[in-house]
């Protein structure tokens, strides 16, 4: 919505649909912990989290890894306040922590058309980690443009645009509990 101040946002009547329960994304999460446990064993990993639209799925998901886990950040951004992508991904912060050697694991909210992932596995395998695999909570196969390999998906989705649990609409709705659908009226 380039151009429109948040409070003409915040009137436009919009709907919101769930689609992923706040229990059913808990659950997904408990079970993606696990399997993602039991891959690494007792080998130290860094998570880095892809800000913003990651923030409490990393959160959540850090807590239910337990063990030896190390936390990083990166920022991207290609999608600024519109609904699709420009196509360019902006580095806005980059990591503080030096991976060579390292079990990097990338947690990402969403994978849409491919483009961020792709771009931050060439960014981050240049730095010779031990390892690089990705978590996404969320995949949307049929928007696919830039074909990447996500290790660990929660969920795949349709090709419709969601928010809620860390994804936004001009920066609202990251602080719903559950992943909705979001429609104009
Ligand atoms: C979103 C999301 C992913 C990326 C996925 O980030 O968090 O990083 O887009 O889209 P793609 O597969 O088409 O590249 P966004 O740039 O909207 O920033 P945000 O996380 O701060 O909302």
């Amino acid at each position: 919505m380039p151009g429109e101040s948040m409070q003409q946002c915040a009137r436009m009547p919009e709907s919101l649909e769930t689609l992923i329960s706040q229990a059913d994304l808990q659950d997904r999460i408990e079970s993606l912990a696990e399997e993602i446990r039991r891959d690494y064993g007792d080998q130290q990993m860094l998570l880095v989290g892809v800000l913003k639209g990651s923030y409490l799925f990393l959160a959540d998901l850090s807590r239910r890894l337990g063990g030896n886990v190390a936390i990083d950040f990166v920022q991207t951004s290609s999608y600024g306040a519109e609904k699709s992508s420009s196509g360019v991904v902006q580095i806005r912060k980059d990591l503080d922590i030096n991976i060579e050697g390292q079990n990097v694991l990338l947690v990402e909210d969403i994978v849409d058309t491919g483009l961020t992932l792709t771009h931050l596995r060439e960014l981050l395998s240049v730095r010779k980690p031990n390892s690089l695999k990705v978590v996404s909570l969320l995949s949307k196969p049929e928007a696919r443009v830039h074909q990447t390999q996500i290790e660990y998906v929660g969920f795949e989705i349709p090709n419709a645009f969601v928010v809620g649990y860390g994804l936004d609409y001009s920066e609202r709705y990251r602080n719903l509990p559950y992943i909705a659908i979001l429609r104009p009226e």
